[in-house]
C-alpha cells in the first residue's frame, strides 16, 4: 500500500472541499481548514529530503521556478489559514467591534489568497501528475 498517495489523495480531497466552500456549511469550512495543517505537515515530512537537497546541486532556471513554486505554497496554505482563523465566524462573533484589526478588509485578504493557492495548487499537482497517473493505473500499490 502507497501511503504516500494515499496522503496525497486525501490533500488534496480537503483542499478541494475547502475551495468549494460555498456547497458546505461554514462551521465545517473552518474546522477542515485548520485541520488542513495535519496532513500538509506529514507532506512536507515525507518530502523533507527535498528541503534538505537545496543547499546542493546547481540552480538552473528550472529549478528556481519550481522551487518559488513550492516555498509560495508553503508559505501561501499559511497565511490561508492564518487569515481565514482571523476573520472566522468565532472570533467576529465573539470579539466583534472590539477586534484590533479590520476582519472585513482581513477577509478580503483571505479570499485573494485562495485564489493565489487554488493557482499554486492546480500548478503543483500538474506538475506532479505522473504520481497520479501511475496511482490511476496501479491503484495504492502503485
Ligand atoms: C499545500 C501545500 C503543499 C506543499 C507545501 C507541498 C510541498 C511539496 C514539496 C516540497 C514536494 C517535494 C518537491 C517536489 O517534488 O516538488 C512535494 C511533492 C509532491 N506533492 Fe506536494 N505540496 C503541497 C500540496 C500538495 C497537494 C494538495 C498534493 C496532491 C494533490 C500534492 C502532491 C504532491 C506529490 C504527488 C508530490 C511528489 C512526492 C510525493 O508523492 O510525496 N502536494 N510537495
Ligand atoms: C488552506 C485553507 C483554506 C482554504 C483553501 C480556504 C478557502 C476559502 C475559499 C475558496 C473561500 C471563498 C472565497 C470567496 O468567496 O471568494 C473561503 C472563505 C472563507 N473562509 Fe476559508 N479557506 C481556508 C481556511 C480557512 C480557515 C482556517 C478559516 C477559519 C477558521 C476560514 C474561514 C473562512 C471564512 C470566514 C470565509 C468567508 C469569507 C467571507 O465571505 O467574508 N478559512 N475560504
Amino acid at each position: 500500500m502507497n501511503r504516500r498517495m494515499i496522503l496525497n489523495t486525501v490533500l488534496l480531497g480537503i483542499f478541494l472541499f475547502l475551495f468549494g466552500f460555498k456547497l458546505f456549511p461554514h462551521p465545517w469550512h473552518q474546522i477542515a481548514g485548520v485541520l488542513v495543517l495535519f496532513p500538509v505537515l506529514l507532506h512536507i515530512i515525507n518530502n523533507r529530503r527535498w528541503f534538505t537537497a537545496l543547499k546542493r546541486g546547481r540552480w538552473d532556471k528550472k529549478r528556481r521556478l519550481w522551487t518559488a513554486a513550492n516555498l509560495a505554497l508553503l508559505s501561501g496554505v499559511f497565511l490561508t489559514v492564518f487569515t481565514g482563523l482571523l476573520c472566522s465566524n468565532y472570533v467576529t462573533a465573539s470579539y466583534g467591534s472590539t477586534l484590533p484589526y479590520n476582519a472585513h478588509l482581513v477577509s478580503g485578504i483571505h479570499k485573494l489568497l485562495t485564489k493565489i493557492l487554488l493557482l499554486l495548487i492546480a500548478i503543483h499537482v500538474l506538475l506532479h501528475r505522473k504520481a497520479f497517473s501511475s496511482w490511476i493505473r496501479h491503484g495504492f500499490r502503485g
